[in-house]
C-alpha cells in the first residue's frame, strides 16, 4: 500500500490541466468519493496495526496534497482571461495623439524670442492687482477720463478713494510700475501676461485678453531707439520686406505716444480688403515713458528717459494665422487647436 500511495503522490505532484474539464476530471479521478484517495483510505482498515502510523501519514499527506494541487490549477484557470478571442499580441499600441501648442503659446513664444535676443528679459506681475499699478502710478488722476477707457472688473471698490480698489489688471503696463518701483536702471524688460476688461464677448472683442509690454529704462534713451526695436521686431515676425509707420497717439503714462502699423503683409501694401484698402495695419501702441510715471515709480526722471510699447498677444495672432474671430482661442476646439503645430 506504501508503494501505491508513493506512485500517486507522483502522479499528483506533477499533475496538469489544460482546461476546466481536464481539472474536473483530475479532481473526480483523486478526491471523489469513488476517487483513489478514498479507495486507499476504505483499503486503511487492513494495514497491519505496526505499519498503521506510518501509511496513515502518507495517506494524509497524498489527500492534502491532491487538495493543493487541484486548488491552485483551479486558482490559475479563475485567474485567466478567457476571452481571447481577436487578441493579437503583435498588434502595435494604439498611437497616442500629442497636443499642440495653443496658437496663442506659439506666437507668445515667438515674440519673447525676438524680444530675448535683442536683450530684454521677461518681467511679471499679479493679475489680480490695486488700483496704484494699474493706473494711479501710470499718470491717471483719479478722475483721469482715460480710466473710462479700460472698462475695469473690480475685486474690491472703494468709493472714497479710487486709489485703493482692487482690481482685475487691465493691461500689462501694470508691471511697467512694479518693475520701475523695485529696479534702478538699466531696465530692459518684456512683460507678458493675460488681462481683463468688461467687454461683451464678441469676433472682436473678449473679456479676457493676452498683452505683452515693453519697457526700456537707462541714460540716453530716445524715440529713435524704440523705433530700431519696434521696426527690426516687425521684419522679424512678419517678414524682412515689412515696413513700419508711426501715427500720433494719445496714453496717459507715455509722451510722446504712438499707434505702429505694418504694411499688409497680405497684400504688401498695396490695399486688400484685410487692410480695409488702406495697406496698413496697426499692431501695437508706443511711446516715451512719461517723467511723471518714472518720478512716481521712484527713477529720476533727470537722469534717465526710457521708452515702453504694449501689444495684443490675440491681435499679432490673427494677423499672422488670420484667425477672424477671437473667440476660437477660448473655445478649446481641438479641430481649430491641431492646425498650429510649430517648433515653438
Ligand atoms: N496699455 C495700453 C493698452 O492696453 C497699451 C500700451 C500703449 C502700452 C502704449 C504701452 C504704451 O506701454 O507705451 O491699451
Amino acid at each position: 500500500m506504501l508503494a501505491k500511495i508513493e506512485e500517486l503522490l507522483h502522479e499528483v505532484e506533477s499533475m496538469t490541466a489544460a482546461n476546466a474539464e481536464e481539472l474536473e476530471a483530475l479532481r473526480i479521478k483523486y478526491l471523489s468519493k469513488k476517487g483513489a484517495v478514498n479507495a486507499l483510505m476504505a483499503d486503511f482498515r487492513n494495514v497491519p496495526a505496526e505499519q498503521k502510523k506510518e501509511v496513515g501519514m502518507k495517506l494524509n499527506q497524498l489527500k492534502n496534497l491532491a487538495q493543493e494541487r487541484i486548488a491552485a490549477l483551479k486558482e490559475a484557470f479563475d485567474n485567466q482571461d478567457t476571452d481571447t478571442e481577436g487578441l493579437d499580441l503583435t498588434r502595435t499600441a494604439y498611437p497616442i495623439g500629442l497636443g499642440t501648442r495653443h496658437p496663442l503659446s506659439i506666437v507668445k513664444n515667438e515674440i519673447i524670442d525676438i524680444f530675448g535676443r535683442m536683450g530684454f528679459t521677461i518681467a511679471e506681475g499679479p493679475e489680480v492687482e490695486d488700483d496704484m499699478h494699474v493706473f494711479t502710478m501710470l499718470n491717471f488722476a483719479a478722475d483721469h477720463p482715460a480710466r473710462d477707457m479700460q472698462d475695469t472688473f473690480f475685486v474690491e471698490s472703494n468709493a472714497e478713494d479710487v486709489t485703493k480698489n482692487i482690481i482685475l489688471r487691465t493691461h500689462t503696463s501694470s508691471v511697467q510700475a512694479r518693475t520701475m518701483e523695485k529696479t534702478q536702471p538699466p531696465i530692459r524688460v518684456i512683460c507678458p501676461g493675460r488681462v481683463y476688461r468688461n467687454e461683451a464677448i464678441s469676433y472682436r472683442a473678449h473679456c479676457f485678453f493676452h498683452q505683452i509690454e515693453g519697457l526700456y529704462v537707462d541714460k540716453n534713451v530716445s524715440f529713435t531707439d524704440l523705433k530700431q526695436v519696434l521696426l527690426q521686431f516687425a521684419q522679424e515676425m512678419f517678414g524682412p520686406q515689412t515696413k513700419i509707420r508711426l501715427r500720433p497717439s494719445y496714453f496717459p503714462f507715455t509722451e510722446p505716444s504712438a499707434e505702429m502699423d505694418i504694411s499688409c503683409h497680405i497684400c504688401g501694401g498695396e490695399g486688400c480688403p484685410f487692410c480695409k484698402h488702406t495697406g496698413w495695419v496697426e499692431i501695437l501702441g508706443c511711446g516715451m515713458v512719461d517723467p511723471a510715471v518714472l518720478d512716481a515709480c521712484g527713477i529720476d526722471s533727470k537722469i534717465y528717459s526710457g521708452y515702453a510699447f504694449g501689444l495684443g498677444v490675440e491681435r499679432i495672432t490673427n494677423l499672422k494665422y488670420k484667425v477672424k474671430d477671437l473667440r476660437m482661442f477660448s473655445e478649446n476646439d481641438t479641430r481649430f487647436l491641431k492646425e498650429f503645430e510649430s517648433a515653438y
